[in-house]
């Protein structure tokens, strides 16, 4: 068969997704089953900016284990608080700040400002200089905002105290300021808010929005809405859905993490699909289950937003891993590896010092090991290893990152 006849029967076959996006972890839905409740509160604490705006600068802390839907419940009560406001004619604003791409407090602030689209001035400012320009920016706009800084701990613990403090007190020492910037923090460890200063550790005590991994029954609600949007009528079976929410849900042993449910049923449809097949079947569900590891979903989640060279790295340490089926590699081996993988992306690799910089942040972020090997090698040499897997799965994904990031920047020239 030629290429354009595989092509062809490949393309014209009918499809089982009817939308496929809806499965895919940066979705929004319109609706969250069972977080209704969370949403209340997020209003309640928000009224003020409705009411009263400019009296007091609210702060809130969600907490919740991995995918329990803080990041989606926060965004959609921003959008939909600000819709509200616009009707009262309210200018309020949301910002969602992902603290894992924006670990410094001048990343944050930048985020902030170039979301708020403050007019800056190209000479490179000070961070106190740029949150200046958003607070008077702010001001002259006549403009509120609900600023999210979602996990938060990595920028708690990357940035520090004092970064912490800068933004979290924001309005200290200044009573008669309208105060126009409030702010949500969402974590997974709560365990984070020992890295704020104790003042306001303990006003955020007193307003937390806590978010349990979900049972299975509410597992089961939030699949069949999805499912409904992704797949066309018939494709997928009421007791298949089932199956997955009691494999995922909190109190049948699972880790009630909805993300994690949802890529079962994505994978499945996948399987389903590849194989031509016009339903989902309880082999494409166990083959995806036995896939969809929490390690495998944390790997993906946290190399989502690496920089090209880190991803590049990183796919240097799971080759080699792999290919030597050693608990660990050298330092030396993995750049090797990784100079060798620049040339073949055409890529200019970078320098030592810059590279033990990329395993030093992967190290902080816990997707690899790295120790300092001790006496017994000839020199002292850094070990790196990764304890989960399975690396084929690990590495499948790096290179499909690398493809798209690489697919962008030809498009984007970035
Ligand atoms: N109640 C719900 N209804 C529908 N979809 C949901 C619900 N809760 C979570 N989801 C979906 O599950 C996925 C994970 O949710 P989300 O990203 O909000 O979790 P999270 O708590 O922020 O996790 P993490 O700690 O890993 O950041 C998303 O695709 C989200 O749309
Ligand atoms: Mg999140």
């Amino acid at each position: 068969m030629s290429s354009w006849d595989l092509l062809q029967e490949e393309l014209n076959k009918p499809s089982i997704f009817r939308q496929k996006e809806s499965l895919m972890p940066e979705f929004l839905p319109d609706r969250l089953p069972h977080r209704e409740k969370q949403i209340r509160e997020l209003a309640v604490f928000f009224k003020h900016l409705i009411s009263s705006p400019g009296g007091f600068s609210q702060k809130v802390l969600i907490v919740g284990r991995v995918g329990t839907g803080k990041t989606a419940t926060a965004r959609i009560f921003g959008r939909d608080f600000v819709r509200f406001a616009k009707q009262k004619h309210l200018d309020i604003r949301y910002i969602h700040v992902n603290c894992y791409r924006n670990r410094t407090l001048y990343n944050v602030v930048l985020e902030l400002a170039r979301q708020l689209e403050v007019p800056l001035p190209s000479r490179g400012l000070s961070v106190q200089e740029m949150y200046k320009a958003v607070l008077s920016y702010l001001d002259e706009t006549n403009t509120y905002a609900i600023v999210t800084l979602d996990e938060f701990d990595y920028f708690a613990r990357i940035a520090g105290k004092e970064s912490v403090y800068f933004l979290a007190r924001t309005y200290d020492g200044y009573p008669d300021m309208i105060k126009r910037l409030n702010f949500i923090f969402i974590t997974r460890d709560p365990t984070a808010l020992a890295l704020l200063d104790s003042a306001t550790e303990s006003y955020l005590l007193r307003h937390i929005i806590r978010f349990d991994p979900y049972t299975s029954n509410e597992l089961y609600d939030i699949l069949s809405y999805r499912a409904q949007l992704a797949f066309y009528e018939g494709v997928i079976d009421d007791n298949i859905i089932r199956f997955i929410a009691e494999a995922c849900g909190r109190d049948r042993g699972g880790d009630g993490n909805a993300r994690q449910a949802l890529q079962v049923l994505l994978l499945a449809g996948e399987a389903a699909e590849k194989e031509g097949s016009m339903t989902i079947t309880m082999e494409h569900v166990r083959k995806a289950l036995s896939i969809v590891s929490p390690d495998i979903i944390r790997f993906a989640d946290s190399i989502l937003y690496l920089p090209l060279h880190e991803l590049i790295l990183l796919w240097a340490i799971v080759r080699l891993l792999r290919r030597t089926d050693k608990p660990h590699v050298k330092m030396g081996d993995v750049e090797k590896e990784y100079v060798m993988l620049c040339e073949m992306l055409n890529e200019t690799p970078r320098r030592h010092t810059q590279v033990y910089e990329y395993i030093t942040n992967l190290k902080r972020v816990a997707i690899i090991n790295a120790k300092v090997s001790g006496k017994g090698h000839r020199g002292r040499t850094t070990l790196i290893s990764i304890d989960y897997g399975p690396l084929d799965a690990l590495e499948r994904m790096i290179e499909d990152l690398i493809r798209k990031r690489k697919t962008e920047v030809n498009m984007f020239g970035a």
